[in-house]
């Protein structure tokens, strides 16, 4: 049998993260950041210089680059062809170059069996916008967080600030609503609740509240 999976699905700034690394240490399940992928893709496509505007440079990007996830005292770290990138991989240049990337059908088809390849004993939490829809389409748990757009702004702005990156609320909720949209709209896998997800509403609950929400999805199998 194929080790249990819960996908947590959402827009940017849904508390998605957050709340999937808690689940992950509650349950002592491994973890996926498929966000992660595709930014790790848009900074290396940078560093090359390559155009976004050239897919086809953009899926031999996506099959040249390397990712690796460590585990450190302050967190999940990602390396991006042996380089660590984890503080430029949250800038939000990157979550647009990722949004823009991700629109690439054949970029989604490369990275597709390196997602599934995390799914190993004893379970997997699977965090992105298609994991309960394309990726895990037969995943135990679905979860699909959302949150209304201003606070969904707030809390990247805080998260930002708290790093020390200068942003204005303004500037990020524009971009935030118009990398929504491209994920939302895009012709593949586009960002939308499987028909078995439970969706759960983040809006002024508190992150505790949440996670009691997400076990409680899957503590009717248990
Ligand atoms: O979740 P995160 O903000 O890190 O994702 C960055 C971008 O990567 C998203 O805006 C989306 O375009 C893309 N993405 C995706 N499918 C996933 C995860 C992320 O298309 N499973």
């Amino acid at each position: 049998d194929p080790a249990p999976v819960l996908t947590i699905d959402g827009p940017s700034g849904s508390g998605k993260g957050t709340i999937s690394r808690l689940v992950t240490g509650r349950l002592g399940w491994h973890y996926l950041d498929s966000g992660a992928l595709y930014r790790a893709v848009g900074v290396a496509a940078g560093w090359k210089d390559i155009d976004l505007g050239d897919p086809a440079a953009l899926v031999r990007c996506a099959f040249d680059t390397r990712v690796d996830f460590r585990e450190a005292e302050d967190g999940l770290r990602v390396m991006v062809n042996g380089s660590d990138a984890t503080h430029e991989l949250r800038m939000e240049t990157a979550g647009a170059a990722a949004s823009a990337i991700a629109a690439i059908g054949e970029v989604r088809e490369v990275l597709k069996e390196r997602q599934r390849a995390f799914r190993r004993p004893p379970g997997l939490v699977a965090d992105g916008r298609d994991m309960g829809t394309v990726i895990f389409p037969d995943a135990a748990y679905k979860v699909f967080l959302t949150a209304s757009a201003d606070e969904r702004a707030q809390r990247r702005y805080k998260q930002l600030k708290d790093k020390g990156v200068s942003v204005t609320f303004a500037g990020l909720l524009r971009e935030i609503l118009a990398r929504d949209a491209r994920d939302a709209n895009r012709a593949v896998a586009p960002l939308r609740p499987a028909a078995d997800a439970v969706t759960i509403d983040t809006t002024g609950m508190a992150i505790d509240d949440v996670v009691d929400r997400v076990l409680a999805v899957m503590a009717p199998a248990q």
